[in-house]
């Protein structure tokens, strides 16, 4: 198995937003990858979500690259809305439109990561068409469009699927991030299975007051790094 950088995305969705600067102080000191910002637009998941105006004002608050989850519908079409940069991932679902190859097509320009997302109840096999477009699997844990639900138990076996198929592939250059219910006995074992970028939502990161946010990184550092 190639062995790629264990990586955390915060779930910026579950940050509360009075103490927002000081919470990505802690990111910027603890040296989190990315900040994961949910978009979502009612229609595709039953949320509405983080959207632009958020988007561009966290730019000037911080430098940290973001893991950019659209959740809408047709975001082929919306790709300039968003200002993606460089060094952000972009997710799209594989459900989003009927022609996802072309979704990821329009994305090359940017320049950014670019990002497969599927549900639970995506087949893996819906992978294999598009692996020569990708650069990572956004794989979902859970129904998307809320923090706190309890993960798909099922997600765990298909994750080890996932990395199967990248193998038999020969695409291991592909790398997997994984999203939803990651809590720390989650992490250890997505790790070891092969995920390298793990959401930290309510499950792991915020969790107990802002005081705790860095020890919780900590934690979920040395969970993903076993
Ligand atoms: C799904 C979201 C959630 C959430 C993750 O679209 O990305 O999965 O922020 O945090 P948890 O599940 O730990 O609350
Ligand atoms: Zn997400």
């Amino acid at each position: 198995m190639q062995s790629h950088k264990k990586e955390i995305s915060a779930s910026m969705m579950c940050s509360d937003l009075i103490n927002l600067k000081e919470t990505l102080k802690i990111f910027e000191d603890e040296g989190v990858e990315h900040l994961h910002i949910d978009v979502m637009d009612g229609t595709f998941v039953p949320n509405f979500g983080l959207g632009v105006d958020y988007i561009r004002s966290l730019r000037e608050l911080t430098d940290i690259p973001m893991d950019l989850h659209l959740m809408i519908k047709d975001p082929e079409y919306k790709f300039q809305w968003v200002g993606i940069k460089e060094n952000d991932i972009v997710s799209v679902h594989y459900e989003s439109t009927f022609q996802v190859q072309r979704a990821l097509d329009f994305l090359e320009p940017f320049g950014c990561k670019r990002f497969l997302a599927i549900n639970p109840a995506t087949p893996v096999y819906s992978l294999e068409e598009v692996l020569d477009y990708i650069d990572g699997i956004h794989l979902l844990m859970v129904n998307p469009g809320f923090a706190g639900q309890n993960i798909v138990p099922s997600t765990i076996k298909k994750a080890e699927k996932v990395m199967q198929l990248l193998k038999e592939k020969n695409h291991e250059d592909v790398i997997m991030e994984v999203d939803g219910n990651i809590t720390l006995e989650h992490a250890e074992v997505l790790s070891k299975i092969g995920a390298s970028i793990f959401v930290a939502g309510t499950s792991c990161l915020f969790t107990g007051d802002i005081k705790d946010y860095a020890k919780n990184l900590e934690n979920l550092r040395k969970a993903i790094n076993q």
